[in-house]
């Protein structure tokens, strides 16, 4: 594996100032827009999107960006992809809820090799380099030691779709893991959701139709800090698939055996 570190500081440089791009938009006010019935995007996301890429393919100009608010891919020829989610959490952060976060993974030929998530309102920068663990604030972090789903507190997510898709939602796991763990939580943000799974906040964490920008810098980080990651039936994660599975790897068969109870199925909507 080449050197990850050149690659790592410019991402932590364009996560700190694409935060910092929040934080002012807050300030000075946002207009908000609908990208669907409850998916929000505001100029801030915009805006952090555009230096975090305007940082990247000045460093880097031959790989390829793979970036939330452009949707837009660029060199597609090159082994090295940018997934960037410029703002996670826009929902929160429409409300002033502090709980967002920029988010920002490097796959090198298919393969996440480091990711980079920033939380301006905590100023706390989580990394991971493959094969070297994550940190926080650059002290190194590790999953929880919790080893049932009796004392897990978990967290989870609805997709944006929640109000057209009512059968494949999370309405049924919501039940089967609140009714089986300590607690089960819904910050409204997937990337910062993972980054806690790794220094022992969250024991679990289950979400479905999450896109790749929300999951690339965090399931690194998760494996990283010596968490488990697959999906819903225990198979390989890939960002590109449906659904993320992440603990602290104890309690991971546990949460399976939760997706294939039936009596975690409700559907009477
Ligand atoms: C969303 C957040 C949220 C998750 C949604 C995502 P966004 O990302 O990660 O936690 O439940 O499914 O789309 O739209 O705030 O970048
Ligand atoms: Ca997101
Ligand atoms: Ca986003």
């Amino acid at each position: 594996m080449e050197p990850l570190d050149q690659y790592t500081a410019v991402a932590i440089d364009a996560a700190q100032e694409a935060g910092q791009v929040l934080l002012d938009w807050m300030e000075k006010g946002f207009t908000v827009e609908f990208k669907g019935v409850m998916n929000l995007v505001t100029d801030a996301d915009r805006a952090a999107e555009q230096a975090i890429v305007a940082r990247l393919s000045a460093a880097f100009h031959d790989h390829q960006i793979l970036a939330e608010e452009g949707g837009a891919s660029s060199g597609t020829a090159s082994r090295y992809k940018w997934v960037i989610d410029p703002l996670d959490g826009t929902t929160n952060y429409t409300h002033t809820f502090p709980a967002f976060c920029v988010s920002i993974g490097l796959e090198i030929d298919g393969v996440i090799a480091a990711g980079v998530v920033f939380d301006p309102m905590r100023k706390e920068l989580f990394v991971a380099e493959k094969g070297k663990g994550a940190s926080c604030n650059g002290q190194a972090i590790s999953v929880s030691r919790a080893d049932t789903l009796n004392d897990a507190l978990l967290v989870t997510g609805f997709s944006y779709d929640v109000r057209q898709d009512k059968t494949a939602n999370n309405f049924d796991f919501f039940r089967g893991f609140v009714t089986r763990a300590q607690g089960v939580r819904r910050t409204g943000t997937a990337a910062l959701d993972l980054c806690y799974v790794a220094m022992g906040r969250f024991d679990g964490f289950w979400e479905m139709k999450l896109a790749p920008w929300d999951v690339a810098a965090g399931s690194l980080i998760v494996t990283e800090a010596g968490g488990a990651i697959s999906d819903f039936a225990g198979n390989p994660f890939s960002i590109y698939h449906d659904e993320v599975l992440a603990s602290n790897g104890l309690i991971q068969q546990e949460m399976l055996r939760v997706f294939s109870d039936p009596s975690s199925k409700t559907t009477n909507l």
